[in-house]
């Protein structure tokens, strides 16, 4: 299947042999997010819309003798750097894939929050699928990289291709969404991450008994993206997973009130949480924003972003 951002959006600089690679890849939060029934594969049927933002990861690639992973930033010490992490499965799936060795030093500098509903292992496992395959010169087209992105976690296909867009199936099958300008958002990551199986299964709890409709993404918040219009997209933000991960962390519903109190166009938890995502009218209101949700220490840290932003790209050679 080829999909609209295929071919045209592969960019493989001309890099000279056995180049180290440097590969940028944005975190992601869900502007819109319903969750249907339990399927049989332990997976829920999902209607979502992604959306990247500009907190980054960066993963570089350089040729080695084996396989070998380290990391700087956060949660570095508390990530486990062995081959469970996405990182290294990322790169042993692309080198079976392609009958290549897997040779790679890889090195992870983390922006991202661990654990925090922004998708960042997702990131760091599409940013290791295209700095292996430039480093390798594999010759995959985007779509074969979607693939085997899609067999690594849910949230990796989008984190390749950025941006805005629906994700549907487990989140996985993705059709680009047409959003006019850039949004301004705060981020309020809180202290440890949340288990995502463990918030579906709270999700799973709470509306035990309850008929769970089948999930589709609100025309209203369509429109807004279509039109740029924050007012609108502020009103038609949506998790279902919310009332799980506040439910699992109660402390969040103090950090969305106190968004809400500082005038943000709308607030949600972003996926399975616990960062509390919130829409600013501009750069300014997201600083006013930012500056009262640090005044209260509700949260660990607070960062400001926008988007959307492209996915994985190779930005430098090292
Ligand atoms: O796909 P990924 O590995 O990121 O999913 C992690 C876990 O989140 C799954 O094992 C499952 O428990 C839950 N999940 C789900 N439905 C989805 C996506 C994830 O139940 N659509």
């Amino acid at each position: 299947m080829t999909e609209p951002w295929d071919e045209a959006e592969i960019e493989r600089p001309r890099l000279g042999r056995a180049a180290p690679v440097r590969v940028r890849v944005p975190a992601k939060i869900n502007l819109h997010l319903q969750v249907g029934d339990l399927r049989p594969d332990g997976y829920h049927e999902l209607a979502t819309v992604y959306h990247a933002v500009s907190l980054f990861d960066e993963v570089t690639a350089r040729p080695g003798d084996t396989l070998t992973l380290t990391m700087e930033g956060e949660g570095a010490g508390s990530l486990s750097l062995d081959e469970s992490n996405l990182v290294l499965r990322a790169a042993r799936l692309l080198a079976v894939h392609t009958g290549r060795p897997a040779h790679a030093r890889i090195h992870l500098r983390k922006h991202i929050p661990i654990a925090g509903g922004l998708a960042g292992g997702s990131a760091d496992a599409a940013a290791a699928l295209v700095a292996c395959d430039a480093l390798w010169q594999t010759g995959l087209s985007r779509s074969e990289l979607a693939e085997l992105a899609a067999g690594l976690g849910s949230d990796v296909p989008f984190s390749l291709v950025g941006g805005t867009a629906l994700g549907t199936g487990r989140g996985e099958v993705l059709t680009p969404v047409l959003a006019r300008g850039r949004f301004h958002w705060v981020v309020a990551i809180a202290d440890g991450g949340l288990s995502t199986p463990a918030v579906y299964a709270e999700c799973d709890r709470l509306r035990d008994g309850i008929p769970v409709p089948e999930p589709r993404v609100a025309d209203a918040l369509m429109a807004a993206l279509r039109t740029g219009d924050a007012d609108a997209l502020g009103a038609a933000l949506h998790n279902d997973l919310q009332d799980a991960a506040c439910s699992l962390r109660p402390p969040l519903r103090e950090t969305l009130q106190t968004g809400a109190q500082a005038g943000a166009l709308g607030s949600l938890v972003s996926g399975s949480g616990p960062s509390v995502v919130f829409l600013a009218r501009s750069p300014e209101h997201a600083i006013d924003i930012a500056v009262a949700l640090s005044a209260t220490g509700t949260c660990r840290s607070v960062r400001r972003a926008h988007g959307p932003v492209a996915g994985a790209r190779v930005v430098g050679d090292g």
